[in-house]
């Protein structure tokens, strides 16, 4: 796929195909990710790849957070919907980005960013690959539980997280709001 075409059709994928996702193509998507820029060239991103059980795991603890926001929907679309998120979206795999943590703001601001230059990098690897992902904050509101399960010590911040599989739905792409970069550039010459 054209790069820019790849850029494009990336969408927030939140319902996947049973399928596994062959090795090699999670390795190519995680050694684009790893070709990330980084403040003084860190490269300090780490990757958690979660298959199995510990998925059908956080697909639990998934459901606990989005439950209230399934409360004012209609009672034939809620169980089906929390059915999906209790399932991870159906995904076979799960990543897990990861920074280590720091006391200066300045050095942490440093890390995140070069994580997730590398997180997009995976992101629209996944999608040239024909996989989807969807990045996600929400699951860390249960740091404590993915802390545990996942083994990850007090010395990492947990920056994002997505899930990995064959898309069995790719949404629309939501309109951009300054397509014409109106407002959001100013050509200073
Ligand atoms: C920092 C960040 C956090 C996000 N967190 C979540 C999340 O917790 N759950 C979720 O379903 N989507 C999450 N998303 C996905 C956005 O909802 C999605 O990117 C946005 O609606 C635009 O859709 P698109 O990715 O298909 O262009 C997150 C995206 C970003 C960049």
């Amino acid at each position: 796929m054209e790069f820019y075409e790849v850029i494009r059709k990336r969408r927030a994928v939140r319902k996947y195909k049973p399928d596994q996702v062959p090795e090699d193509a999670l390795y190519r998507i995680l050694d684009a990710a790893n070709w990330a820029p980084s403040g003084m060239n860190s490269q300090s991103w780490e990757f958690v790849v979660v298959s199995g059980a510990k998925v059908k795991a956080m697909g639990e603890s998934l459901a606990g957070i989005y439950a209230p926001l399934a409360e004012n929907m209609d009672a034939d679309k809620r169980g089906p919907y929390m059915d999906n998120i209790r399932n991870f979206f159906g995904a076979p795999v799960v990543i897990v980005a990861l920074a280590p943590k720091q006391d200066k703001d300045v050095d942490r601001k440093m890390h995140l960013e070069g994580v997730c230059a590398a997180f997009e990098n995976l992101l629209l690897a996944a999608c040239a690959e024909g996989l989807g992902s969807c990045w996600m904050t929400g699951p860390i509101q249960e740091e404590a539980f993915l802390r545990e399960l996942l083994s990850i010590g007090d010395d990492k911040e947990i920056v994002a997280v997505t899930p990995i599989g064959y898309p069995q739905f790719i949404p629309k792409a939501p309109p951009r709001l300054d397509p014409d970069l109106k407002q959001k550039v100013t050509w200073v010459k």
